[in-house]
């Protein structure tokens, strides 16, 4: 019997293409290429499975255009790149890749925290063009980050793994805050405190953005929220682009209502607004919080065992809308 078909919609290691075709006739994207939404439906034809990154949007339109996709394996844990009610309605299995990535995406918010708050690409940029002269006593003095305060807003995994880190490794008081209030248990094992939205913003030296992106949490940071900050504190989004307001950051990076910032993640990216990179005291970085070769294989690897188990069994390891599978046009996709 043939193989069925899915598509890679980007280039990913060979090792998960091989892993891949051990069960699947795989079209794939090695060169990388840009693809068109009409592109995309067009590959996706005749495809049972697609391997997604956060790049490619799966919307009602796509869906309806390819009805033989029953699934459609996202290589990241957030999943905004998903119309996830479109998927549902429409009898589309969505799953994202979790965990896997939590300790790295943490690890790179402490990197961002620090760089920013202490002033290091700002000095190394200095450094490189020549200008250091002579050592002075407030030369790129910075803020303090151990023993400081630091805000949390989203408390999920990669919340919980930030906050770990800095009170068990910086000393720092740690609050947050979250849609719902954590166990007493893992406050204590993170060593958090849940406080109101208003007095996270307030109380932080540091605030890390750590919640997923809707239209919930759209500008979840604005000009209302940045001016309850400290003008000493940094702000750091691993989080997803359009959870800052990107002008109004840059406004107050700016004028001095916030001493800096550290961003993995924009508005429109990968187009960055250019206020920001204007600026001297915000650190830009391409998206990168989960890239490690071991991370970045395992949620490969992941979607790639989301595809396998659902496929062939049935049985995807992390869906994101299982009831689908119990749908009347579900039931019609798979023929
Ligand atoms: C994720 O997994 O959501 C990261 O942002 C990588 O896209």
């Amino acid at each position: 019997m043939a193989k069925p078909q899915i598509l890679v919609t980007r280039a990913v290691f060979a090792e998960v293409l091989d892993r891949l075709g051990e069960y699947f006739q795989v079209q794939s994207n090695q060169a990388d290429e840009v693809w068109s939404k009409a592109e995309l439906i067009a590959r996706l034809q005749g495809k049972v499975g697609a391997f997604t990154t956060g790049s490619e949007r799966i919307d009602a339109q796509v869906l309806a255009a390819c009805p033989m996709l029953q699934i459609c394996a996202n290589m990241a844990v957030g999943f905004n790149n998903f119309d996830l009610d479109a998927m549902t309605d429409l009898g589309v299995l969505g799953t994202n890749a979790p965990d896997v990535l939590t300790q790295t995406t943490a690890d790179f918010g402490f990197a961002l925290l620090l760089a920013a708050a202490r002033r290091v690409t700002e000095s190394e940029h200095y450094l490189r063009a020549g200008q250091w002269r002579r050592w002075r006593y407030d030369m790129f003095a910075g803020a303090e980050v151990h023993g400081s305060t630091l805000g949390i807003l989203g408390m999920g995994r990669i919340g919980q793994a930030v906050a770990r880190r800095g009170a068990k490794g910086f000393d720092m008081q740690v609050v947050y805050h979250n849609r719902s209030r954590l166990a007493p248990d893992i406050e204590a094992h993170c060593g958090a405190r849940y406080v109101s939205k208003e007095e996270l913003l307030r109380s932080a030296d540091h605030l890390v953005l750590v919640l997923p992106y809707s239209q919930q949490s759209h500008h979840a940071i604005g000009v209302a929220e940045l001016a309850m900050m400290k003008t000493t504190a940094t702000l750091v989004n691993i989080a997803r682009g359009g959870i800052v307001d990107d002008l109004a950051l840059a406004d107050a990076l700016h004028h001095g209502r916030l001493a800096a910032a550290g961003l993995d993640v924009f508005e429109g990216e990968p187009t960055v607004n250019p206020a920001l990179l204007a600026l001297k005291n915000v650190v830009l970085t391409p998206h990168i919080a989960s890239a490690t070769i071991p991370t970045r294989m395992a949620m490969a690897m992941l979607a790639a065992d989301n595809l396998i188990g659902f496929l062939l069994r049935g049985q995807p390891v992390t869906p994101l809308n299982v009831q689908v599978l119990e749908s009347a046009q579900h039931a019609e996709r798979k023929g």
